[in-house]
């Protein structure tokens, strides 16, 4: 191997070995530059016998030639690579931004809001109150003493000999008619508690939303007008109310009331929502009993009004189709995420 062909050699490794147009322009410069090594080989030809010169000159010429074909192919390679690289460190204010982690309302309280919404459209208020009542406020003024078998019914965790967490949301009626005058038209929703066994249809924490309308002339046709548009305005323009007769102690008359199933529509005998009964339960309603008007300093035969206690669970379960009570406190992301 001659000296330029090791030349050829060094430089295609230089040129290789460069990432970037300044550091090709250095070899360039090293390699065939005015004070390159080509230049000092080609001053060289002079020492040689002048028969010597024609060939070692055309030699040269051919490395340079081969050196520049070399240096154009790394330059095209080398722009590539720079747009490649441009491209990729660009920014696209176009992408998708990652969506961050947001929560969402929970279905039961969904449900209540909007139950809410629907009775504060209608001139309701909407009351909160304790979770913890004395039973004087749970049972003896809803007309139910000491020893009626409806305070069994209701199996309550005690506090201690007078005080449980409330069953049911029914206290509000007194607390609030104990605190104004009628006209009273209010919404209480919020938790009760049971000690009922957790299956696909209870839970020993649940939620109610209590209704109550006591004024001059109230009769139960007030009430039907009033469930009934509640279930439109959760479930659809053509749902439909049913009330079945039934006994609380303090509504008479009582009633029991359903609304159609919203998955079946009453239509199948194997709907896993109602088991083919076309009807899904809402809970309790009716006339208030002359007792708890009387027991609040109401005049019965001046006053009458309408309560229901709804189970705020009961109304979820229709509205989203879900067949297990239990899921409403699963805290699973993607259950939660389907109804949101
Ligand atoms: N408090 C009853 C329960 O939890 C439900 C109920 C029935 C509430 C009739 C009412 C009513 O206001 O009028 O079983």
């Amino acid at each position: 191997m001659n000296d330029l062909e090791r030349l050829q050699m060094r430089f295609e490794a230089a040129v290789q070995a460069a990432r970037d147009e300044t550091a090709l322009e250095e070899v360039r410069a090293a390699f065939l530059g005015r004070s390159g090594e080509i230049n000092a080989i080609r001053r060289s030809i002079g020492r040689l016998a002048p028969a010597d010169r024609p060939s070692a000159g055309k030699a040269i010429n051919d490395t340079v030639e081969r050196m520049e074909t070399v240096l154009g192919e790394r330059q095209t390679v080398l722009a590539a690579l720079d747009v490649q690289r441009k491209l990729e460190e660009r920014i696209d204010v176009t992408f998708p931004a990652t969506q961050p982690q947001v929560g969402s309302i929970h279905p039961v309280r969904r449900v209540i809001e909007d139950a809410c919404a629907y009775f504060e459209r209608h001139g309701f208020a909407v009351v909160l109150g304790p979770e913890v009542e004395p039973a004087y406020y749970n049972f003896d003024a809803l007309n139910i003493p000491e020893g009626h078998p409806a305070r069994e019914a209701l199996d309550s965790f005690w506090i201690d000999d007078t005080l449980l967490l409330r069953p049911h949301t029914s206290p509000m009626q007194i607390r609030t008619m104990q605190l104004h005058k009628p006209p009273i038209a209010i919404v209480a929703p919020g938790k009760c508690y049971r000690r009922d066994a957790v299956d696909a249809r209870h839970l020993f924490q649940f939620h109610q939303i209590e209704g109550l309308l006591v004024a001059e002339g109230i009769h139960f046709g007030h009430l039907k007008g009033m469930l009934a548009g509640l279930c439109r305005a959760l479930y659809g323009p053509y749902q439909r109310v049913r009330f079945r007769p039934s006994f609380f102690p303090f509504t008479e008359p009582s009633a029991e009331v359903d609304t159609t199933c919203p998955k079946c529509q009453g239509k199948t005998t194997a709907c896993s929502m109602c088991g083919g009964a076309g009807w899904i339960e809402l809970g309790g309603a009716g006339m208030v009993h002359p007792n708890v008007l009387r027991e609040v300093g109401y005049d019965p035969e001046i006053v009458s009004g309408w309560a229901f206690g709804f189970g705020a669970e009961r109304l979820a379960l229709a509205r989203y189709e879900v067949d297990d009570i239990r899921r409403f406190i699963d805290s699973d992301p993607d259950f939660l995420e389907q109804l949101a």
